[in-house]
């Protein structure tokens, strides 16, 4: 039977409600009407649908929660507002110091709080324009953050669009800040499935939800079971609140999960009992949480109290003391990481802290072991503090026998026999062989992950093997792999040995940032790789910079650029890199941003366009700039080159005025594309 277009649309528009609907019964309410099997029916017809007819695709169509196109690297927005960070207390004195010290710059002690638990995640905001998610950031340094918006659509729980069931008037902007978390249980089943495909296992949940929305395939972040609650509000256009309490209810009705162990317009009195019962609770949660948020709820006082640099004089974090245990030392080994650092551990007498079960503890390094007379066979006391690796707090030296050891760092490397330099400034030990297996392997494994090279079938096991065999010294070993020395190995078939040399070939070409970031150089992450090649745009060019250059990027700090220029003046690194590229490595040339003759042309240029347009419709003006090989963006970030503004522009106008980026009209634009394109 052929549907005309219109009963196709009107097919489109009922699958996108009826998931949205499904999806928040879901999510937010926790009633499920259907199964998982028929949503994925409904999403699958839709998919099929919207690939066919790209129009019927809306920006909030439920569609957009299964991931788009892999990024290069992240952009980054301003924050309209600042996120601030929050005060810690530990102690009932210093929430009552807080409530004394509020009281009188307010005149009354008739302070009414709520109060919230501190969810153990990541901080993000989103900003919905006329009902419409566009944008979605991380927290970044509180002033900029990293352009999440894809990573955030696949986030079942953020709303693509505001509910239209509120009986309030959609504000045309509202800008709202949550945490993203990982449920425990789910948390367990991601590392589970990471185990059994020999990919390394995340520490804890709140880095499993770091590691998932900071991904450049939004492809990955849809398949991790990320959750958001949501707990306050940037720049809002539309709507005055007068209570935080109201905000909550108000934000709610818009579609927006919100903790349910809020508890709202409390004395301080209690806020003390609240804090001992959601300690109480504290093991029971779905999710981690580190201690209770406790913020004046009247938004006149916030706005009397003001914020200071970092955080607002409003708000306090009460954090849950560390849970601490007693436990011996049966012995003390040395490991070495991907950068060569020594770590004494301690391998404890496994012990159950706050529900975890402990059997390694760090000692960091030789001096912290001297300070605190660690020795084997002691018993210890050790804290494990949410997210911190359980660490030794002290020695119980009462219970010491003489029977206890004293540990000493060793001469050479644990694991290559190779030499040991103490780092300048340092107490860290670290060994000075790069090619040692310890590192390698870890390097190794960095080098083929996904946000490197991305070689598929090279696990952890395979690259173990390939080392341990001496079949790979160093990055460039593994382009020169042949078939038959693969298949030479213990229990390796030729079929894989061959998928193995075909995935290879089919990775070795890389972009600059990704060929930086994959080298594991130290202090040296996805964000720090993409700032030096967008910088130096060639190989030859980074090879050739000083110091100084490398220090003079925006956004690189002096360890970043120490190590980064360490790194390209050692010869025998030069060597292997010159080695991969002779073995068929190719670094994509990237597109120059600035500089040189691109200043005339719109090529690499970043583009904003707002407000009403008359000549060209928007989509149009994008489609036009992105021929001539300009970018468009949907938010004015100090990226921007150039932002469009047509009639009744608004706030990304001023914003493009504070930030001195070059503002044009749309006849200026027109003839921009007529010179260049
Ligand atoms: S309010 C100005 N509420 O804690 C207010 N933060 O140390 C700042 N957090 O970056 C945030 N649960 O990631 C607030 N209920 C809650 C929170 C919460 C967790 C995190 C958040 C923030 C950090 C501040």
């Amino acid at each position: 039977m052929n549907l005309t277009d219109n009963e196709i649309a009107k097919e489109a528009e009922y699958l996108q409600k009826e998931l949205t609907r499904h999806n928040y019964k879901y999510h937010l309410l926790d009633d499920p009407e259907i199964s998982d099997a028929e949503y994925d029916r409904m999403m699958s017809r839709l998919l099929s649908i919207e690939e066919k007819h790209p129009l019927l695709s809306t920006p909030d169509s439920p569609t957009k929660r299964v991931g788009a196109p892999p990024l290069e690297s992240f952009e980054t927005a301003l924050h309209s507002v600042p996120m601030l960070s929050l005060d810690n207390g530990f102690k009932e004195s210093d929430i009552i110091d807080f409530h004394n010290r509020i009281s009188k710059l307010l005149k009354t002690d008739d302070i009414l709080y709520t109060v919230e638990p501190k969810l153990d995640g990541v901080a993000v905001e989103l900003k919905y324009e006329n009902g419409m998610l566009t944008l979605a950031t991380t927290r970044g340094d509180g002033i900029t953050g990293e352009v999440i918006t894809d990573n955030a659509r696949t986030i079942r729980s953020v709303p693509l669009a505001l509910s239209p069931d509120a009986d309030a008037i959609v504000p045309s902007l509202l800008e709202v800040r949550g945490e993203v978390i990982i449920n425990r249980t789910d948390f367990e089943k991601l590392n589970k499935k990471r185990l059994n495909l020999e990919k390394d296992i995340f520490a804890n949940p709140r880095n499993a939800a770091a590691g998932s929305l900071r991904q450049l395939n939004s492809r990955v972040t849809a398949a991790r079971p990320l959750e958001i609650f949501i707990y306050g509000t940037g720049l809002v256009t539309g709507i005055d609140y007068a209570s935080h309490c109201e905000m909550f209810h108000s934000l709610k009705k818009f579609g927006f999960r919100i903790n349910p162990l809020i508890k709202e317009k409390i004395s301080i009195d209690e806020v003390f009992a609240n804090y001992r019962e959601l300690e109480k609770s504290r093991d029971d949660l779905p999710y981690e949480i580190d201690g209770m948020v406790i913020k004046v709820d009247s938004l006149k006082y916030q706005h009397e109290l003001g914020v200071k640099k970092r955080s607002p004089r409003w708000a306090m974090a009460y954090k849950f003391p560390a849970v601490q245990e007693s436990t011996k030392i049966n012995d003390i080994i040395v490991q070495v990481g991907r950068t060569g650092i020594l770590t004494p551990v301690a391998l404890l007498e496994p012990v159950s802290i706050g529900g975890v079960t402990v059997s390694r503890a760090t000692l960091h390094n030789e001096d912290e072991i001297e300070k605190k007379d660690i020795r084997i066979g002691d018993n210890v006391l050790v804290v494990r503090a949410g997210d911190v690796i359980p660490k030794v707090v002290k020695v119980i030296k009462s219970k010491r026998t003489g029977a206890e050891k004293s540990f000493s760092m060793p001469e050479t490397c644990p694991v290559c026999s190779g030499g040991l330099r103490r780092i300048k400034g340092e107490a860290a030990l670290k060994c000075i062989n790069a090619s040692c297996p310890a590192q390698l392997k870890r390097r190794i494994n960095h080098f083929v992950s996904r946000a490197g090279f991305d070689i598929d079938g090279l696990g952890t096991k395979l690259v173990g093997k390939l080392v341990d065999s001496s079949l790979v010294h160093s990055f460039a070993d593994i382009f020169s792999l042949k078939k038959e020395e693969l298949s030479a190995m213990d229990r390796m078939a030729d079929k894989s040995a061959a998928n193995i040399v075909k995935a290879v070939e089919k990775s070795n070409s890389i972009s600059l940032p990704r060929f930086i970031f994959a080298l594991g150089i130290d202090h040296t992450g996805e964000s720090a790789a993409s700032l030096i090649a967008e910088k130096f745009h060639l190989l030859d060019n980074i090879k050739a910079a000083d110091l100084e250059a490398f220090a003079g990027i925006d956004g690189i700090g002096p360890k970043t650029a120490a190590a980064v220029h360490a790194f390209f003046s050692s010869p025998e690194n030069i060597l292997i890199i010159d080695q991969m590229l002779e073995n068929g490595v190719n670094i994509e040339v990237s597109k120059k941003r600035d500089g040189g003759d691109s200043k005339k042309e719109l090529r690499g240029k970043r583009f904003v366009l707002t407000g009403r347009m008359e000549l060209l419709t928007r989509s149009q003006a994008k489609k036009m700039l992105e021929n001539a090989g300009a970018k468009v963006a949907s938010s004015v970030s100090s990226k921007t080159d150039f932002l469009v503004a047509g009639e009744a522009a608004g706030s990304k106008l001023t914003k493009a005025q504070t930030l001195g980026i070059t503002i044009i009209d749309e006849h200026a634009l027109a003839a921009l594309l007529k010179k260049y394109s």
